[in-house]
């Protein structure tokens, strides 16, 4: 079923980062954003890191050329009529997932299956507006995507065994390690994750401590890879945002209640790296941070 091309809608950070494992695997790739210059900038960052890959001596030259030359870049969403499997990562908005959805849902065959790599969004709303919520499931790939290990596999109340098992048998191929979870708010990761971001940022908003002390403290105490706020920084700070939403709407705990901090960041259009600026500033946007 999921033979033959992969289709990836929405080629930021996320979106760009599957296209790149899917074609390394040897997948061909129909990578669409909404216009040729996004689709483009998602196809060039893709090269940087595969080049990055080959210096580490990950890759090999021709694998990278050959990754690239599976790889369609497009603003036309009419060339996902061959995929047999599409995966969404466009911007974490359910009415803006749901409108997609309906669109693929008419455009592409059958017994394609549609996935999405949503943050926290139900996948068993996102699937009732398609006609094919059997063949509809959540494939949360972790960022950086060439890096990270788990996706995280959500199955609505309506996906099917057959489209699980062809989920699972995909995330394997592109050598990553499946873990299945249920379809609540937030699934795990970020159910588990995003409320030690929101008492990171709660901590900078009350002036416990400077951003650079915040995570200082959590990589240094708890071995944590980056600081949390780095590590928003890095999610985007919308995404963020959108995920507190949802676990706070969806399990109506005012534990879950995103801090006014973030929320003002947001209203400002600080997005973090990608935006080139959120609790810290970086030399334009998706660039390195700034000491
Ligand atoms: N593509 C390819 N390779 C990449 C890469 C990319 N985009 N980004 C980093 N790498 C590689 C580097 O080349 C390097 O490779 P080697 O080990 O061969 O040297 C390796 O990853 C480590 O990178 P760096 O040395 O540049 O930097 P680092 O040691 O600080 O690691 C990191 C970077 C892997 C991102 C690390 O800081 C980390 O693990 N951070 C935490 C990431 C995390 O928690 N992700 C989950 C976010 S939450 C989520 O994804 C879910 C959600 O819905 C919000
Ligand atoms: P991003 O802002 O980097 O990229 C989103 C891309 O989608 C943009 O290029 C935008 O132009 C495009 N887009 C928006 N609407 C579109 C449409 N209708 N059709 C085609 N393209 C469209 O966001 P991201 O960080 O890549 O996140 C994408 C999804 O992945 C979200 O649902 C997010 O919650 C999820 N996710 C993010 C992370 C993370 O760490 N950033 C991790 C796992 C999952």
């Amino acid at each position: 079923m999921t033979q033959g091309t992969i289709g990836v809608v929405g080629a930021g950070q996320m979106g760009a980062g599957i296209a790149h494992v899917a074609a390394l695997a040897g997948k061909r790739v129909v990578l669409v954003d909404v216009t040729p210059d996004l689709a483009g900038k998602g196809l060039r960052g893709i090269e940087k890191n595969l080049s990055r890959q080959v210096e580490k001596g990950k890759v090999s030259a021709p694998d990278r050329d050959a990754a690239l030359a599976r790889i369609v870049a497009t603003a036309d969403l009419s060339r996902l009529a061959e995929a047999g499997l599409v995966v969404e990562a466009i911007v974490e908005n359910e009415g803006v997932k749901r409108d997609l959805f309906a669109r693929l849902d008419s455009l592409v065959p059958p017994l394609t299956i549609l996935a999405t790599n949503t943050s926290s969004i139900s996948i068993t709303r996102l699937a009732a507006g398609t006609k094919r919520p059997d063949r509809f499931i959540g494939m949360h790939f972790m960022n950086p995507v060439p890096v990270m290990a788990l996706v995280e596999v959500i199955r609505g109340i309506a996906t099917s065994d057959e489209t699980t098992e062809a989920v699972l048998a995909l995330a394997k191929e592109l050598g990553k390690t499946p873990l299945l979870c249920r379809d609540f708010p937030g699934f795990v990761a970020n159910r588990i994750l995003l409320p030690m971001l929101n008492e990171a940022f709660f901590a900078v908003h009350e002036g416990v401590a400077t951003p650079d002390a915040v995570d200082g403290i959590m990589k240094l105490g708890m071995n944590h890879p980056m600081g949390p706020l780095t590590l928003a920084d890095f999610i985007g700070l919308d995404t963020c945002l959108a995920i507190l939403k949802v676990l706070h709407g969806g399990l109506g705990d005012d534990k879950y209640r995103p801090c006014p901090l973030l929320v003002q960041m947001v209203d400002a259009g600080w997005h973090g790296r990608k935006s080139g600026r959120g609790f810290y500033r970086y030399d334009g946007p998706g660039g390195e941070k700034l000491s």
